[in-house]
C-alpha cells in the first residue's frame, strides 16, 4: 500500500479544508502523541493523520518533517507499529549514512586551512559543491572545478553554491541583492542589533558583509538552515545546521547553545528573527518551532520585559494569513497590492515575488513593530482575512 505520507504535497491546503469536510493529511501536535517520535536522517519525524471528508482516520503514521516527497526521505511508520530489533538497527544504520560526511568541527578546521592557502590554490568543486584542500584535488580531477576563490567569493557562499530548487525539500529561492540591501537597511534603521536568520542564507551573508566592510552597520547574524553546504563557509558561532520543521539541531547541544546564547545576549534586547521557509511547508510545525525559539529568547529576559514579544519577520504565502494568525494572533500581514505605488511593496515584495515566481509572498510581522515598519516604508496594512476567505483564495491558487 502507498504510504499516506506521499500525499502530503498540498497538505496545508488540505489541512485548511478538512474542517469543511475536505480530505488530506494533518499534523498531530507532539503534545497529543503517546510516545516520542522515531528519527529519520532529518531528526524527529512528525505524526500525521489522514482526513477523509472531514473525518480523521484512526491509524496515524510518522513521516519526515523536512521532505515533502518520499524520493527525498522515505521514512514511514505507523504509530502503533512494533519494529523488530533488526529493523531498528537497519534504520539506525540508514540514519547514520544520511548524516553529512563531515562533522561541524571538521568543516571549521577545513575552512581555517582553506583561508590560509594562497589564492592560486583555493579551489571549489562545482560538481560536489565543496571547497577543496590540496589533498582533495586528485579525487576531483575530472570534476568541474573553479580556481582562485577570492575572499569576496567566500563571503558570498550563496553565489558560489547553486540553489537547491527542489520545491519539496529545500525550495531555495534567494532574495535579490536589492531586496537584501533593503531588508538590512530596514533592520538597522529599526534599531536591531542581532538577526536570527532562519532559512535566509543570502540575508545572513549580506549582514555579515555589511558589518565586515566597515559600512557602519553593527548588525550580527546567526544562520539556521538545513543546507549543510553552508557549514563549509562559517564558524560555529554563525551557522547551525538546523531543521525548522522540528527544531532539530543536527550538531546537538553545542549548536543549540550557540542559538540560545545568540538570542539571550543583552537579555534578549535588539534581536529579531527573519524567516523565509519553503512555501510548501506546513504552518503548524513551523509555529511550534518558532514558539520554541521565542521561548528560548524569553528565558533570557528580565522580569520587567516578560510581556514583550520577540520581533519576527516571516515571509510566507498571503493566503495562509489566517492560519498564521491562529498560532500568532498578534501577527500582522503587510500586504503586497498589485499596481500599488507603495515604496515598500515595490522595493521588497515585488522582488521576492519575482525571485520566487509565485504571486503569493507576504510579510508577517509581530504587531508591535508594525507601526515602526509602516512609518519607514509606507507599506499598506490590511485587516486580517477571515479564515473562510483565505480558504477560498487558496483553492483558486492551487
Ligand atoms: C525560500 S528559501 C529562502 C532564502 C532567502 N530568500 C534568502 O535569499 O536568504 C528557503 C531556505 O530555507 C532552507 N530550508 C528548507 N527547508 C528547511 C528546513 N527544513 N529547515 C531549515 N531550513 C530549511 C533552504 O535551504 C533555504 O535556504
Ligand atoms: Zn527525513
Ligand atoms: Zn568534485
Amino acid at each position: 500500500m502507498a504510504a499516506p505520507g506521499a500525499e502530503r504535497e498540498c497538505a496545508e491546503a488540505e489541512l485548511c479544508a478538512d474542517s469543511q469536510g475536505g480530505s488530506g493529511v494533518k499534523v498531530v501536535p507532539p503534545s497529543e502523541a503517546a510516545a516520542p517520535a522515531p528519527l529519520c536522517p532529518h531528526g524527529p519525524t512528525l505524526l500525521f493523520v489522514k482526513v477523509s471528508q472531514g473525518k480523521e482516520e484512526t491509524r496515524r503514521f510518522y513521516a519526515c518533517s523536512a521532505c515533502r516527497d518520499r524520493k527525498d526521505c522515505n521514512f514511514f511508520q505507523w504509530e502503533d507499529e512494533k519494529l523488530s530489533g533488526a529493523r531498528l538497527a537497519a534504520r539506525e544504520c540508514h540514519n547514520r549514512r544520511g548524516r553529512p560526511p563531515l562533522s561541524r568541527l571538521q568543516c571549521v578546521e577545513r575552512y581555517l586551512r582553506f583561508i590560509q592557502l594562497p589564492l592560486t590554490q583555493r579551489k571549489f568543486c562545482e560538481s560536489c559543491q565543496q571547497l577543496l584542500l590540496p589533498d582533495d584535488w586528485g579525487v576531483h580531477g575530472e570534476h568541474q572545478v573553479v580556481g582562485d576563490v577570492s575572499v569576496t567569493q567566500l563571503r558570498r557562499p550563496s553565489q558560489l553554491l547553486y540553489p537547491l530548487e527542489n520545491k519539496k525539500a529545500n525550495a531555495q529561492y534567494l532574495f535579490s541583492e536589492r531586496t537584501c540591501q533593503f531588508l538590512v537597511g530596514l533592520l538597522s534603521t529599526l534599531g536591531f542589533r542581532r538577526v536570527l536568520c532562519v532559512g535566509t542564507p543570502r540575508l545572513h551573508e549580506l549582514i555579515r558583509l555589511t558589518t565586515s566592510g566597515g559600512k557602519k552597520s553593527n548588525l550580527k547574524s546567526l544562520l539556521l538552515d538545513i543546507d549543510f553546504r553552508y557549514s563549509q563557509f562559517y564558524m560555529e558561532d554563525s551557522f547551525c545546521h538546523y531543521n525548522m520543521f522540528n527544531h532539530h539541531f543536527f550538531d546537538g547541544k553545542p549548536a543549540l547553545e550557540v542559538c540560545r546564547a545568540f538570542l539571550q545576549e543583552d537579555k534578549g534586547d535588539g534581536v529579531i528573527m527573519v524567516t523565509d521557509p519553503p512555501f510548501g511547508g506546513l504552518v503548524e510545525p513551523l509555529a511550534i518551532t518558532f514558539k520554541k525559539l521565542i521561548g528560548m529568547w524569553k528565558e533570557g529576559q528580565s522580569q520587567d520585559d516578560s510581556q514583550q514579544e520577540m520581533p519576527i519577520f516571516w515571509i510566507f504565502p498571503y493566503f495562509l494569513e489566517a492560519r498564521i494568525c491562529q498560532f500568532f494572533p498578534s501577527f500582522c500581514m503587510l500586504d503586497y497590492q498589485p499596481g500599488s505605488t507603495v515604496a515598500f511593496a515595490i522595493t521588497v515584495l515585488s522582488h521576492i515575488i519575482h525571485v520566487r515566481a509565485l504571486k503569493t509572498a507576504a510579510l508577517f510581522v509581530v504587531n508591535w513593530i508594525t507601526n515602526a515598519v509602516l512609518a519607514l516604508t509606507s507599506a499598506p496594512r490590511r485587516k486580517p482575512t477571515k479564515l473562510s476567505e483565505s480558504r477560498s483564495k487558496e483553492k483558486v491558487i492551487r
